[in-house]
């Protein structure tokens, strides 16, 4: 089972991306998390995208198509995986079904989180994520259930993303209104979008997604 989660930045992909993949034993791949994490080593992959990042900028088709081929041909990824935050462009969506394609495979569902563009600011910029193991909470919406400790893995380190900043948010916007969104119809005529309230509280927007997923006979819950 290969499911990608679509949305505006700050729709809730990550959030739920990380719950389905502990429920359903799936390898959840943020291609945002992977470039963070070259950033962090400084890697000539981190020293390209970087400053487009911090601009609210997608990265190139080439650099990042090239990196999630690498990332979905590990042994983790066999048995079925989680793509948030990839493919963001039309070049980078055919090319996912191509390299699929090539395996045998595919993409078997797209959810599509549907959020209001109003709440999408208040909701990055009260954002913090767990060090540690990279879940994803809210000072308002989504605190963790105790206080300062990760809910996950009872880490006591949260971090702040660079790219948070409101004015980064307004490019990031535009960029997803011009590349990203364009990408939907071509998963709705092949019958594979499902489209999600994403504004509902976090619990019932995973319960929409699990009805939707209910509906696909070959996923498993663990
Ligand atoms: P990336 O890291 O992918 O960021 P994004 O798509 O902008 O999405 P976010 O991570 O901001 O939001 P999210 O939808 O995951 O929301 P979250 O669950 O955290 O990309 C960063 C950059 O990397 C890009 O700008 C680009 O430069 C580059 N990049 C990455 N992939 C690329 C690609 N394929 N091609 C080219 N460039 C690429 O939730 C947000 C907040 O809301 C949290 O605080 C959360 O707790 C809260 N929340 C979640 N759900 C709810 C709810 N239902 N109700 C209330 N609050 C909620």
């Amino acid at each position: 089972m290969n499911i990608i989660f679509l949305g505006p930045p700050g729709a809730g992909k990550g959030t739920q991306s990380k719950l389905l993949e502990d429920q359903y034993g799936l390898v959840q791949i943020s291609t945002g998390d992977m470039l963070r994490a070259e950033v962090a080593r400084g890697s000539a992959i981190g020293q390209e995208a970087k400053s487009l990042m911090d601009a609210g900028k997608l990265v190139s088709d080439a650099l990042i198509i090239a990196m999630l081929k690498g990332r979905i041909a590990q042994d983790d990824c066999q048995n079925g995986f989680i793509l948030d935050g990839f493919p963001r462009t039309l070049a980078q969506a055919e090319a996912l079904d191509e390299m699929l394609k090539a395996d045998g495979k595919s993409i078997d569902v797209v959810l599509f989180l549907d959020v209001d563009e109003d709440i999408l600011a208040d909701r990055i910029s009260g954002r913090f994520t767990c060090a540690n193991c990279g879940r994803t909470y809210n000072e308002v919406s989504n605190p963790p259930r105790v206080a300062g400790k990760c809910d996950a893995c009872g880490s006591h380190e949260f971090t702040r993303r660079a790219d948070d900043k409101r004015e980064t948010v307004v490019e990031r916007l535009k960029e997803y209104r011009k590349l990203t969104a364009p990408i939907l119809p071509f998963y709705e005529k092949t019958g594979r979008l499902h489209s999600i309230n994403g504004m509902l509280p976090t619990a019932e927007v995973t319960a929409e997604i699990k009805a939707a997923l209910g509906e696909i006979p070959k996923i498993t819950q663990k």
